[in-house]
């Protein structure tokens, strides 16, 4: 009896059938002018000279070219760091996630000398993925809570469905069948290709060309510095959620940074709580993008009198060692080129992001808790209040996201203007053309300053 059924191979078989399908005639616009490659990359940059009160969104194509995207792969996501996963999501030796990375099938795993490895499924042997999505392999999608434990699967070895190949966790080819009259073949020098990996703050980041100038210690220093407070690397996920998203990842970065939108997608939900015209940004740095959002006065009221009664005004009690602002905002970071991130009083959201295409990622949205909170008695229904949310104001998101990739491929399109507050469209921008001179904002442009008022 096969593992699978037909159906499944058949369903699996489909779902990258129709990914093409769309792709390419979605690359096919119709009405607007075509800029080639470098044309593009001249506007860009001509965008990001402009200062923020003369700013433009992109060109569509920014948004829509195949060619571009492809671009933007080996220019801006092979060369800097890309986060797959919180430590929290493989908590246990052998447990392991598989993602596609930007063309490279990956595990994210962790090994018997509790080392996190980032390594490649191809198979040495000829090439095989050893895990392909839609076979029914553990590892893809979210992560399942398993026997009380978060992670994908779990496993001891490796094992190439091929022809029967193991591999340790770390890689280590262990056993091969009838390998022994292959003259050049050594099994100790054979293994699973392994990236370039870094645990910052509880995240797992890989760099897939393996040249990064810098660790993501050094470029996220200041960033971290932020975060401190949060104990990131002691959070866990708590919340897990995954989208088939039909846009542009910088439709998705761009729509996580600005929050002028509040006014507009979230008018009933955060506009009460953070109005958009008190959103505002710090100033430019080479390596990400901090912004506040501030709370109105009467909501910090009714918080600080809420708490005189003991009471508890957020869906999780406050992070432990939080006051200040940090008590009555959320903050919003993105991480250059895609670690998207958001603190508040009670929790943390990462968004980890997979562009597939010019109009095409996968999305896990994601809630971070501390272990005190989940250590708490009614745990299980502030995590099931907090899972609502998180999915309610993302449903927001996603309206304005599709309907804002839909509207690159009209001939209608306008390119139209920017706010102040959406600085970070700006910012993100700027990013996009010093990557383009193989360099990053600031690093050979004066830093724009902080909007506090
Ligand atoms: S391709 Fe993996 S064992 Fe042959
Ligand atoms: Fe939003």
């Amino acid at each position: 009896m096969p593992r699978f059924t037909e159906p499944v191979v058949r369903a699996a078989a489909a779902a990258e059938q129709d990914l093409y399908t769309y792709v390419n005639r979605a690359d096919s616009r119709s009405g607007l002018p075509e800029l080639s490659l470098d044309e593009l990359i001249a506007e860009i940059n001509r965008c990001a000279d402009l200062p923020l009160e003369e700013g433009e969104p992109l060109p569509a194509q920014a948004y829509t070219s195949q060619e571009f995207f492809d671009w933007e792969v080996e220019n801006v996501f092979k060369p800097e760091w890309y986060c797959l996963a919180h430590v929290s999501q493989i908590p246990e030796i052998g447990d392991f996630l598989n993602l596609d990375v930007f063309g490279d099938p990956v595990i994210v795993t962790r090994d018997k000398s509790n080392e996190i490895q980032v390594l490649s499924r191809v198979c040495p042997h000829r090439g095989m993925d050893i895990m392909p999505p839609g076979f029914g392999h553990d590892g893809h999608g979210p992560a399942e809570p398993k026997q009380g434990k978060n992670g994908c699967g779990n496993t001891r070895l490796f094992l190439c469905p091929y022809h029967s190949w193991t591999f340790e966790l770390d890689g280590q080819l262990k056993a091969c069948p009838e390998m022994q009259l292959a003259k050049n073949f050594k099994r100790s020098d054979v293994s699973l290709t392994s990236f370039r990996s870094e645990v910052w703050n509880g995240f797992i980041f890989v760099n897939l060309d393996g040249k990064a100038p810098r660790t993501v210690a050094e470029q996220y220093e200041t960033l971290g510095e932020h975060l401190q407070k949060w104990s990131l690397a002691n959070m866990q996920v708590v919340v897990e959620r995954e989208w088939d998203c039909p846009f542009n990842w910088k439709v998705l970065t761009e729509n996580f940074m600005e929050s002028y939108h509040h006014a507009g997608a979230h008018s009933k939900t955060l506009q009460p709580m953070m109005p958009a015209r008190d959103t505002w940004n710090e100033e430019e740095r080479p390596h990400y993008i901090r912004c506040h959002l501030p709370f109105k006065e009467a909501l910090r009221n009714e918080i600080l009198d809420t708490e005189s009664k003991g009471g508890q005004w957020d869906v999780f009690p406050p992070v432990e060692g939080l006051e200040g602002e940090d008590r009555f905002e959320w903050g919003l970071f993105l991480g250059y080129p895609i670690f998207t991130f958001l603190v508040t009083p009670d929790a943390a959201v990462w968004y980890r992001i997979q562009p597939l295409g010019p109009n095409r990622l996968k999305l896990l949205t994601t809630v971070l808790a501390p272990k005190s909170t989940i250590e708490r008695p009614n745990y299980p229904e502030m995590l099931e209040e907090m899972s609502k949310q998180a999915v309610d104001f993302h449903l927001e998101d996603m309206e304005v996201c599709c309907a804002v990739q839909r509207g690159m491929y009209a001939a209608g399109h306008q390119r139209g203007f920017l706010s102040h507050l959406e600085m970070s469209i700006w910012q993100i921008q700027r990013y996009l053309a010093a990557r383009s001179r193989g360099t990053w904002p600031t690093c050979d442009r004066p830093a724009a300053p902080s909007q506090k008022r």
